[in-house]
């Protein structure tokens, strides 16, 4: 077959490198990819993952027998339903089975609906009745943007004033643009976070070992949030019951929801979850693969993605067994000093080669190729701009090798956090 990845992103660098060795894959092609990907994937770096057009025409021009969707915005945009349309299959949700993500108040109406546990809430358009509201509730409390904001759409007040300060952003500043103009106000949990990533072909399932992303960008979980700055999986805090808990009381019933509200999901669903004293509940869902937690699930997986990508899509993902290793993977990401802030980019990066001598996976994220005189030199290009991760027989040697893969890498302004798979 040959494969067309929409993305470019570390997460897209996992998933390549997946399909680069399933012998169902002829050959492989990337828009926009990045550095990384190009090693296994010829890359299209003027086609931008959001550029509909862009992606439908290669796929035509290139004859494509099949395109998988990776990032969100795609996906909310109707990337999938455009390549359905033309009979070019695709592993992705269509746009309307997408809006679990790119509409919080889509996702929580569809909770509330079928009782899936997620924190009480209510949905704002006017900022006079979300203050009227926030005098009601106790703090600390959390202030939702509705629509996609590149995970920074999330404020959590510890006062009054600034609960009434975030609503104004969002609904008066303009802050978030559209996807801030309705906003979700709910209930502060506390409790362990962990993802759990589900293929589903929109009735049968299949779960991935479960994750936990360390969002902040600082160690001890100081600083601002970030896309993620490390990942680990299976999470040792997920044990057996709490997982029997959450197949029975979340995933079964979201993905039948789906279906019974004439939105079938096929793609990757991903649960993002918070263990709290009165049982599991959703934080949020998202309709794709999370980045960086698939670049520390797929090194686990034993199965061919290709296979399972085109059961999702057929419908027919009760025919095949998805096996795992029995192990540990801890991924690291190094980032651009000043990230998720301002930053830099156009560093030379080195010892790349050094840090996968071991047996680590270095997975490139905002990377690129450079020209000139850097040329044939990797540069940064991102705020997020490697993954480094490590497969080993126990939790604590999966953090050891990835640390010490990720300190062979160096590059100006290498920001990394020292405490992934600690905290
Ligand atoms: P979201 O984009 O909805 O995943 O939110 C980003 C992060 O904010 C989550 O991973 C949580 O750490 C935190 N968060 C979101 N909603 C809540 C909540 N209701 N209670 C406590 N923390 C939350
Ligand atoms: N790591 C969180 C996400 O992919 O949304």
């Amino acid at each position: 077959m040959k494969v067309l990845l929409v993305g470019g992103g570390g997460r897209e660098h996992a998933i390549a490198y997946k399909l680069s060795s399933s012998p169902l894959v002829d050959e492989l092609l990337c828009a926009p990819g990045n550095a990384g990907i190009r090693s296994v994937a010829r890359c299209f770096p003027e086609i931008k993952a959001t550029d509909l057009d862009g992606v439908i025409s290669l796929a035509l021009s290139e004859n494509v027998d099949f395109v998988v969707v990776a990032p969100d915005d795609p996906l909310a945009l109707g990337m999938v339903d455009r390549l359905n349309a033309l009979n070019i299959p695709a592993f992705g949700p269509t746009a309307a089975a997408a809006q679990v993500e790119a509409s919080k108040a889509f996702s929580k109406g569809l909770m509330k609906k079928y009782s899936i546990p997620t924190a009480a809430y209510e949905t704002f358009t006017d900022y006079d009745a979300a203050c009227a509201y926030l005098e009601t509730q106790n703090m600390p409390i959390v202030i939702k943007a509705d629509g996609l904001a590149l995970g920074k759409g999330v404020i959590i007040a510890k006062t009054l004033e600034e609960a009434k300060q975030a609503a104004y952003d969002m609904l008066i500043g303009g802050k978030f643009k559209a996807s801030g103009s309705t906003i979700v106000i709910e209930e502060f949990m506390v409790g362990r976070e962990v993802t759990q990533l589900v293929f589903t072909d929109g009735e049968h399932f299949s779960l991935m070992p479960s994750s936990q992303d360390h969002k902040r960008a600082l160690d001890n979980d100081e600083g601002l949030n970030t896309g993620g700055m490390g990942a680990f999986a299976p999470s040792p805090y997920y044990t057996d019951d709490i997982k029997q808990e959450t197949i029975e009381k979340v995933i079964k019933p979201t993905i039948a929801a789906l279906a019974q509200e004439g939105r079938p999901f096929k793609g990757v669903l991903y649960f993002g979850l918070m263990m709290t004293p009165a049982g599991v509940k959703v934080v949020e869902y998202n309709s794709r693969f999370g980045d960086p937690e698939t670049q520390a699930i797929l090194p686990l997986l034993k199965t061919d993605l290709m296979e399972i990508f085109v059961a999702c899509a057929n419908g027919t993902l009760d025919s095949i067994d998805i096996a795992w290793e029995d192990a540990f993977c801890t991924t690291v990401v190094l980032a651009s000093g000043g990230y998720p802030g301002s930053y830099q980019t156009g560093y030379p990066i080195s010892g790349i080669d050094e840090a996968q001598e071991g047996g680590a996976i270095v997975f490139h994220a905002g990377t690129k190729m450079g020209t000139g005189a850097l040329d044939g030199a990797v540069l940064t290009s991102g705020g997020r701009v490697l993954a480094v991760s490590a497969v080993a027989d126990t939790f604590e040697n999966s953090i050891r090798d990835a640390y010490t893969a990720a300190n062979c890498i160096t590059f100006t302004d290498l920001h990394k956090r020292s405490d992934i798979g600690r905290v």
